[in-house]
């Protein structure tokens, strides 16, 4: 390694974005993402077969443009690392070969990581060290966890997590019965913006003995039954779906929740931090709500901007820096793609 910082170069392709990142130590220097999405929206949700196809053609322009960008040649690279899992398998075998492919042929080591931790791990990128230990709350498609974590590189404890849907799903499902476009967070969060709270949705897993057995778990798939049959019953009395106050009710329901069981966790732990992260970290309502009851409760928040929090290239570089600044092992290059790799579980 070169006397500076470690120049990481993270590939990331568990969904639908091809991200390569770009990292030196802790400082990023280019994040190149490349997204299938508008491919998957006329399906109303991610096609697995055309989201690895899409990351087959977009990895390697991803991977010179992030290298033009930054103004650095692959052989100043130090380490390649890649999401190993979870996510889809088809995708992350396109990552995780290319990873192979660059590690072996410029010799330098090659570490497969877990996406989720990635998603903790951004934010040393963009607010500094992360404080040991960190409550980290996790909320993105396919995820929604209650992280206690001591070191991003080799410890990550759970909490709780959810029973059913994650966070983001919740968004994306209630999003189609409102009739908005997939992905459908984005699209509640702005449609929230015009509209008012005036619908008591059900807080799940929030009430007596839920609260002694499910402390720190989540539970939105009640929710999403609640607001259907909400619509279901405006549009059978043939009256108007206010969709902006019906966006902004469910919105409401889901943050309230997450950052009611984050500041809980925070104290309970005696965690003085909490960083969110997960695509659902880019809402608005979530970012605003989290800072007022931390402000309230005396935790320091910390959430990356928007385009950090959805999946990207730079988050799995930021990791693969933290585990050579670390002096962690590298990865052996017969890593596989593993699909259902546990939260807990940093590296393959
Ligand atoms: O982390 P991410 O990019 O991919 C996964 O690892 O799943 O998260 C994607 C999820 C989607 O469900 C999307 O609807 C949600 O994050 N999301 C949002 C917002 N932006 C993205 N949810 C609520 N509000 C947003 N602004
Ligand atoms: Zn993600």
């Amino acid at each position: 390694m070169s006397s500076e910082q470690p120049l990481v170069l993270g590939i990331e392709t568990s969904c639908d974005e091809t991200g390569v990142g770009i990292v030196r130590g802790e400082t990023l220097l280019v994040d190149a993402v490349a997204s299938s999405v508008d491919d998957h929206a006329r399906f109303g949700g991610v096609v697995p077969e055309v989201a690895s196809r899409a990351h087959l053609e977009e990895m390697v322009p991803t991977i010179e443009r992030a290298c033009r960008e930054a103004g650095v040649q692959l052989r100043d690279l130090d380490a390649i690392s890649v999401t190993s899992g979870p996510g889809l398998a088809g995708s992350l075998m396109v990552g995780v070969a290319s990873a192979k492919a660059l590690a072996l042929s410029l010799g330098i080591p090659l570490y497969g990581v877990n996406h989720l931790a990635s998603h903790v791990a951004v934010d040393i990128v963009e607010h500094g060290p992360l404080p040991e230990p960190t409550m980290a709350l996790l909320v993105s498609g396919g995820h929604s966890s209650l992280l206690l974590v001591p070191d991003v590189t080799c410890d990550i404890r759970s909490l709780g997590s959810t029973i059913d849907d994650a966070a983001g799903e919740a968004f994306d499902k209630v999003a189609r019965v409102l009739g908005l476009p997939f992905p459908g967070g984005p699209h509640i969060d702005r449609m929230a913006r015009d509209g008012q709270v005036t619908i008591d949705f059900p807080r799940g897993l929030t009430t007596g003995r839920d609260m002694e057995r499910y402390r720190f778990d989540f539970s939105f798939s009640g929710l999403k039954t609640a607001v259907s049959r909400w619509v279901q019953a405006k549009e059978v009395a043939g009256e108007p779906v206010p969709v902006a106050d019906v966006a902004a009710s469910f919105q409401e329901a889901v943050v309230d929740v997450l950052t009611r069981k984050a500041v809980l966790a925070c104290r309970e732990q005696g965690a003085e931090n909490l960083q969110i992260g997960g695509g659902v970290a880019a809402n608005s309502r979530l970012r605003a709500m989290a800072q007022s009851r931390c402000d309230a409760a005396g935790i320091e928040l910390r959430v990356p901007r928007p385009g950090l929090c959805t999946d990207n290239g730079a988050m799995v570089a930021a990791l693969g820096a933290q585990m050579v600044l670390k002096g962690r092992d590298a990865s052996r290059l017969d890593l596989p793609a593993d699909s259902s790799m546990p939260v807990t579980q940093i590296q393959n």
